[in-house]
């Protein structure tokens, strides 16, 4: 069944974050080959792309009404090597043409993903400040109907594909928990989600709630910008990073009496600024019940068959959609894997061996240990997996999971100063440099800044903190 005039399958992409873009990418270098490929139409709400790394200074609600995307802050840089995450048909010398440093900040990042598609015209597939309302299907026809607002104009256009592709992020509908007595403080209260910068913290006593990668690195933000002490307080089990003086862990918060926190341990803290990092929900406003992907974060979301089919309606596919340790690469992965199976070329196996792989991957998943080592591994044969289904380059997988064990091993030896450390690139052999400014003392996180010679041909880097 098709459903443009030529004859041609028609394809809905919905948002260009580095999972639409991949799923662009992946379309655009089977085009390369001289294969046909289907019509395109990529859905973005945002005026650029880039998803998370396209920063907003907006919090809430954006120009045009719309729920702000982006959970991104100022001073974010990589929280992982980027050798960890470089595309394997694209690396970070042929962009910068340069050795760079292994973790850089989130401009450099954002140059990088959109300088792989500026090589090519896929831009003209995209359709900016344009939202995705409703996605439907039709059992008849076996036709998707996507209707969409563009949002500067509030025209609405309803079109038919035979094929959607969800990229529309995961990490943008804040969850947020309540604390009893919270009516009661007076001091300055938001999710990660809303968190811009801490420069308005310098001298705070703050306050971050979860023991995940937001507490950790607002936590940090809020320390390496001057705040009188950081606390963070876990539920489950604490981070458990060598934490320089002023930065400690505290178990529960239990309940907050004006601005005195209680924590689970007896202990209190007279705090100025609580941040709520405690994550994300899966929402996808713009589908229907039975195609909306529900549930926790995790590594193998149900009722995806190789993490991208919707079981239920294999003409549905996600791109992204799983929590990550990988990420760029196991996009293109995915984005590779889901091309194949719209263009044919894969086939689309039974519903019954679906089932069959998917409660082996879940059974497996069930299995895997809690230690993050494991869960790396296991995330690192799932890429494996779909990269050995496509004609994606081969890279070793095996490498880049000893690069994130590394990596995750470097922060407990310092957690302040992991950043500062140097990897080789497992695309291209090469070593990262340092940066010429050490992570806590660089308050520019520009690409100008990050990519010029540094302090000894501009005013030394100043920190702010005591
Ligand atoms: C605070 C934070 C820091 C992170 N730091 C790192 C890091 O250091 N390293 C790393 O590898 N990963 C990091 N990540 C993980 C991040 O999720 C991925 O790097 C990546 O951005 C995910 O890409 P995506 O395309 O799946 O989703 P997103 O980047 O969320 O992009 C989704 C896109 O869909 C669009 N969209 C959503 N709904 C609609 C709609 N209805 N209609 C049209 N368009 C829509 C959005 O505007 C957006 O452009 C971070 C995530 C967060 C939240
Ligand atoms: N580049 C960067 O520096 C950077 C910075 C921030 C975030 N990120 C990325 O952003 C993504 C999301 O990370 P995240 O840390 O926001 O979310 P997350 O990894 O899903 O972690 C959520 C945290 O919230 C806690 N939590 C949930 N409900 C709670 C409750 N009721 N009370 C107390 N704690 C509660 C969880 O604790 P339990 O363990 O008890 O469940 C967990 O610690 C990740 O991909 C991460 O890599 C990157």
């Amino acid at each position: 069944m098709s459903s443009n005039v030529n004859g041609n399958k028609r394809v809905a992409i919905i948002g260009a974050g580095p999972s639409g873009m991949a799923q662009l990418r992946a379309f655009e270098s089977a085009e390369r080959r001289g294969i046909e490929i289907p019509e395109l139409v990529c859905f973005e709400k945002q005026a650029d792309w880039g998803g998370q790394w396209n920063y907003s200074w907006r919090t809430g609600l954006d120009e045009h009404g719309e729920p702000v995307h982006s959970s991104m802050y100022r001073n974010l840089w990589s929280n992982g090597p980027k050798e960890g995450l470089e595309f394997a048909d694209y690396s970070f010398d042929e962009h910068f043409g340069r050795p760079i440093s292994s973790y850089p900040p989130r401009e450099v990042l954002w140059d990088y993903i959109a300088g792989r598609l500026e090589q090519s015209d896929v831009r003209k597939y995209v359709r900016f400040t344009t939202v995705v309302r409703l996605v439907t299907f039709d059992e008849a026809t076996q036709l998707f109907t996507v209707t969409s607002e563009h949002l500067p104009t509030g025209e609405t256009t309803t079109e038919e594909f035979d094929n959607v592709v969800v990229a529309s992020g995961h990490f943008s509908f804040p969850f947020v928990p309540t604390v009893d007595g919270i009516e009661s403080f007076t001091g300055f209260v938001t999710h990660a989600h809303d968190f811009r910068g801490a420069e308005a913290l310098a001298g705070k006593d703050v306050l971050v709630v979860g023991s995940s990668y937001s507490a950790e690195d607002i936590g940090s933000q809020a320390y390496k910008m001057g705040a009188s002490s950081v606390t963070a307080a876990y539920r489950t089990a604490p981070m458990g990073y060598e934490w320089p003086e002023r930065f400690e862990e505290r178990q529960g918060l239990e309940r907050l009496e004006g601005n005195t926190a209680f924590f689970g341990d007896g202990t209190t803290k007279e705090v100025d600024a609580l941040i709520f990092c405690t994550g994300y929900v899966h929402k996808y406003p713009f589908l229907p019940q039975q195609f909306a992907l529900s549930g926790p974060n995790t590594l193998y979301p149900e009722r995806l068959y190789r993490g991208v089919v919707w079981h239920d309606n294999p003409g549905l596919f996600y791109v992204g959609a799983q929590d990550q340790w990988f990420t760029f690469n196991m996009f293109d992965a995915q984005a590779w894997y889901v091309r194949d199976l719209i263009l044919g070329t894969a086939a689309m196996p039974t519903a019954a061996e679906r089932e069959r792989s998917m409660t082996e991957w879940q059974t497996r998943y069930a299995n895997t240990a809690a230690a993050a080592a494991d869960q790396i591994r296991f995330q690192g044969d799932y890429v494996r997996d779909l990269i050995r289904a496509t004609d994606y380059p081969e890279f070793d997988i095996d490498e880049v999971t000893e690069i994130f064990i590394s990596w995750y091993m470097d922060k407990k030896t310092n957690i302040m100063g992991y950043r500062d450390y140097c990897y080789r690139s497992v695309m291209t052999g090469t070593i990262a440099t340092k940066h010429h400014t050490p992570w806590i003392e660089e308050l520019d996180d520009s690409l100008e800044r990050y990519l010029s010679p540094g302090p000894s041909s501009r005013e030394p880097a100043t920190a702010s903190r005591p």
